[in-house]
C-alpha cells in the first residue's frame, strides 16, 4: 500500500478523523497555496519580507564575525523570492557563502535555482530534492559553519511537541557554533488569525477541500466534496489555530478497492494545525532542542518574527 493511501486510511479510522497537511501540495494545491500567499488577509509572507527588507543587514553582521565561508541550509526553501532579498544582503556585505535550498518539490526546486541564479550572478548554489528528516541524514557538509534557515512559519504546521522534535533533530544534525534562522508567527489578536485562515474569499476552504479531491483523483474515492464544508479555529491560550472539513451530513465514503469510512452528520476530519507562538514558547522549544536566542526581530505590526538561534 502507498504511504499516501496508508496515512489517509489511518486518519480516517482514528477518533477523531484526522488528515496530514503535507498532502495539501499537489498541482492545485500549489496553485491555490500561491493565491493565499497574495490574499490580503494572509498577513504572513508580507510581514516576513518586510523583517528580512529591514533587517537582514544585521541578521547578516551576526554571521560577518568570524569571515569564512559558510553554507546557508534552508529547508522546504520554495521559490526563494524572499531568500533572495537575504542573500542580497549577505552578498553586498561581501560574504562568502554556498546557497542550499532543499525541498520535496523538484519543480519548485528548479524555479528557486533558475530565479536564484538570475538574480545573483555568480552565487554558488547546489539545489536539493527530498524530505528533510531523510535527507538530512545524509547530508554532506560542504563548509565548516551552517546557517539552517526554515522560513514562511513552516514550524507552525508541526504540533508543539514535534516542533520541538523537530529542533532537536536539526540541532543533532548541526556543530556547536552553528546558526538557525527561523520564522515563527506570533500570538495577536483572533480575529486577524481567524481571518487568515478562513478568507472571504473562500481560497482557504478551496485548498483544505481539495485534500478530498486529491484523495478521490490518487486513491479512487468517492467524496463528494460539496457535502464537506471548511471551518477553522483559534485557541488564544495554546495559539493552536486548527482547519477541518466538516460533514455536512451523515454519510459514507467508498474507495474503489473496496475500503469505506462512514461520517456521523457534523462529524469533523482534523487536517492542519498552524501554531501562533509568544516569547517565552520559543525560548522554552529553543531550549529543550539545546539552541540559544541570538537575537529576535519582528515586523511593524508585532505579527511575526525571525529568531536567530545557535547550537551551543
Ligand atoms: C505552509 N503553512 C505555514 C501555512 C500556514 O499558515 O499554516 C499553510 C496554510 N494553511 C492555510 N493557509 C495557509
Amino acid at each position: 500500500m502507498s504511504l499516501f493511501r496508508n496515512d489517509v486510511y489511518k486518519g480516517l479510522e482514528s477518533q477523531p478523523k484526522t488528515l496530514p497537511s503535507k498532502y495539501f501540495y499537489d498541482a492545485v494545491g500549489d496553485q491555490l497555496f500561491r493565491q493565499i500567499m497574495r490574499m490580503p488577509e494572509y498577513y504572513l509572507p508580507a510581514a516576513e519580507l518586510e523583517i528580512l527588507k529591514t533587517y537582514s543587514g544585521e541578521i547578516a553582521d551576526y554571521l560577518l564575525t568570524d569571515k569564512e565561508s559558510f553554507e546557508i541550509l534552508e529547508l522546504g526553501a520554495g521559490d526563494g523570492t524572499k531568500t533572495l532579498v537575504f542573500l542580497q544582503q549577505l552578498n553586498d556585505k561581501g560574504l562568502d557563502f554556498f546557497y542550499r535550498p532543499l525541498d520535496i518539490s523538484g519543480h519548485i526546486l528548479e524555479k528557486n535555482q533558475q530565479f536564484i541564479s538570475a538574480s545573483l550572478s555568480g552565487i554558488s548554489m547546489e539545489a536539493i530534492e527530498g524530505d528533510f528528516f531523510n535527507t538530512l541524514d545524509s547530508l554532506d557538509r560542504l563548509k565548516e559553519s551552517r546557517l539552517t534557515m526554515f522560513m514562511g512559519s513552516n514550524i507552525g504546521n508541526f504540533k508543539p511537541k514535534e516542533a520541538v522534535k523537530f529542533l532537536r533533530f536539526i540541532s543533532e544534525h548541526s556543530k556547536s557554533g552553528d546558526l538557525f534562522l527561523i520564522a515563527f508567527d506570533l500570538k495577536k489578536d483572533p480575529e486577524i488569525i481567524i481571518n487568515a485562515y478562513h478568507d472571504s474569499q473562500g481560497i482557504t476552504a478551496k485548498f483544505n477541500l481539495n485534500l478530498l479531491q486529491r484523495i478521490n483523483n490518487e486513491l479512487g474515492g468517492d467524496f463528494d466534496i460539496a457535502s464537506f464544508k471548511h471551518y477553522a479555529s483559534y485557541n488564544p491560550i495554546t495559539g493552536l489555530t486548527k482547519s477541518f472539513l466538516i460533514s455536512k451530513k451523515a454519510q459514507t465514503v467508498h474507495f474503489s478497492d473496496g475500503e469505506s469510512f462512514n461520517f456521523k452528520a457534523y462529524e469533523a476530519i482534523h487536517t492542519e494545525v498552524s501554531c501562533k507562538f509568544d516569547e517565552e514558547k520559543i525560548e522554552y522549544m529553543a531550549g529543550a532542542a539545546g539552541l540559544t536566542k541570538l537575537d529576535w526581530w519582528k515586523d511593524s505590526k508585532g505579527y511575526y518574527s525571525l529568531v536567530l538561534l545557535k547550537k551551543e
